[in-house]
């Protein structure tokens, strides 16, 4: 059995801070220690640095047939890409086709990730229609698929939206067995009509998006979508949610004793609404759905984070090259939504977060490894350092500045949505399954290295 030993280095997790030892043996952690006194084969010096828990990044969108076009990175590029960034566990969505099962859109993207991801893998489904055939192929895919969550679109009418009926209906069965439902919160009738309205009056640029895809169409979604929970005592996820509007609905469901899981992603913690005035056709880069907001929604959702009514943060990584945001030159509507992210998201957040005074150490870890973790069935396997988990490590050294750069990152995408940010804190080393998969930059392990995991029932704790 392999044995790996990571010294001196500060051991955090989402409760706790304090100097350690940590071996593994095989893919687990064995032992945990102030001071180990046996050997192995591989020993690694983390003096000065932190040893976080392998992070989750638990939206992402790999090999993804989107408006006309793939999103640029797949399971290998992308789960490579996530590697390096210390991101160890994504769940990607596996998506039904219209008129065709839930459990083939689950084969597909198996078929996508099988022999090429790098990183350890999971799935939600993504059911864009709900019947009574989709209704019937729920319970199995709980229980013997080990998929534990599904989303639902609340836009993108015609291609992927569902209705309240469905949502309801969903919600119903989904709760029967278990699982738990998450939500693209966004008001698709009211988007295309605002959508409409720009394109009559001849507005094509990029910031056209955002502006047909104002606060109030994700913040009316979101109250919909915790109403509708609410009336079913039913748990819901809201997925990347960027404003104060939406977070307003959230403390509403809170004065009424309600739990909301609420997700946001790295973009929308630091970019805003100016990047669409850059000049040209620029501001495609960051043409995702919801649009990034002002600063104060910026200022709100650090501040649900710290009071704990956002607890994840993810990427909804789905990066499309120049020439496919092209697609949209004359149309802003036609710009394929999303943007790259999954290997920036843990040395943003820290160096933004952590170096900046915004967050603690152990919130963290809360947000980008343990809460996705627990509330999608991979704990404590997952998402912490416990003698018995998975060793999924990540030597993290706060002393390292560097910068990003497109011409630096391995994500499979021609530009940077943070080009030129100046980062404090690097990725060092990181194990996956007690496999040193990244060391100073290189990845020693490749495609086919990372594990189908199928995860655990949603529980209310
Ligand atoms: O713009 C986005 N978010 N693209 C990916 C699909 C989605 O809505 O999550
Ligand atoms: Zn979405
Ligand atoms: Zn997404």
């Amino acid at each position: 059995m392999s044995k790996v030993i990571i010294r001196n280095g500060t051991v955090v997790t989402a409760t706790d801070v304090f100097k350690a030892d940590i071996l593994v043996e095989g893919e687990k952690v064995t032992a945990i220690s102030q001071h180990l006194s046996e050997s192995a084969p591989k020993e690694i010096d983390a003096s000065g640095c932190y040893v976080l828990p392998g992070g989750i990044d638990a939206h992402t969108h790999l090999d993804l047939p989107f408006m006309g076009t793939f999103s640029s990175d797949d399971f290998e590029t992308g789960t490579l890409a996530a590697l390096h960034g210390g991101t160890t566990t994504i769940i990607d969505f596996a998506f039904q086709t219209p008129g065709k099962s839930l459990k083939e859109g689950l084969e597909e993207w198996h078929q996508k990730a099988k022999g090429k991801a790098a990183a350890d893998y999971a799935f939600h489904v993504a059911v864009v229609d709900f019947n009574e055939k989709t209704r019937s192929e729920i319970r199995d895919l709980i229980e013997k698929e080990g998929v534990t969550s599904f989303k639902t679109f609340m836009a993108y009418k015609g291609a992927l939206m569902i209705d309240d009926r469905q949502m309801i209906g969903l919600m119903n069965e989904v709760k029967k067995w278990g699982g738990l439902v998450t939500v693209h919160a966004e008001n698709g009738d009211l988007a295309d009509s605002l959508i409409q309205i720009n394109r009559d009056k001849g507005n094509k640029a990029p910031k056209y998006h955002a502006l047909s895809r104002p606060e109030i169409v994700e913040a009316e979604a979101t109250g919909r979508a915790i109403d509708i929970a609410y009336a079913g005592n039913h748990p819901v996820y809201i997925v990347h949610m960027t404003c104060e509007g939406a977070l307003n609905r959230v403390k509403d469901a809170a004065k009424r004793n309600q739990r909301v899981l609420v997700e946001t992603c790295i973009q929308y913690l630091l970019l805003d609404d100016s990047v669409y005035e850059r000049p040209g056709f620029e501001g495609a880069k960051w043409v995702m759905s919801p649009p990034l907001r002002k600063p104060k929604d910026q200022e709100a959702l650090w501040k649900s984070l710290e009071q704990g009514l956002v607890h994840v943060v993810a990427t909804d990584h789905c990066p499309f090259c120049m020439n496919q945001k092209e697609m949209g030159k004359d149309d802003f509507s036609k710009i394929p939504n999303g943007a790259p992210g999954i290997e920036n998201r843990m040395e943003l957040l820290y160096s933004e977060g952590v170096e900046k005074g915004r967050i603690s150490l152990t919130k963290f870890v809360e947000v980008n490894c343990t809460n996705p973790a627990k509330i999608f069935g991979l704990y404590p396997e997952k998402g912490t350092i416990a003698v018995g988990s998975d060793a999924d490590l990540v030597i993290l050294d706060p002393r390292v500045e560097h910068t990003l750069s497109q011409e630096t990152q391995h994500m499979n995408c021609d530009y940077s949505s943070y080009e030129g940010w100046k980062v404090k804190g690097k990725v060092k080393t990181v194990l996956l399954r007690g496999t040193v998969a990244i060391e100073n930059g290189k990845a020693h392990v490749g495609k086919g290295f990372g594990k189908y995991l199928r995860r655990k029932k949603w529980q209310e704790k």
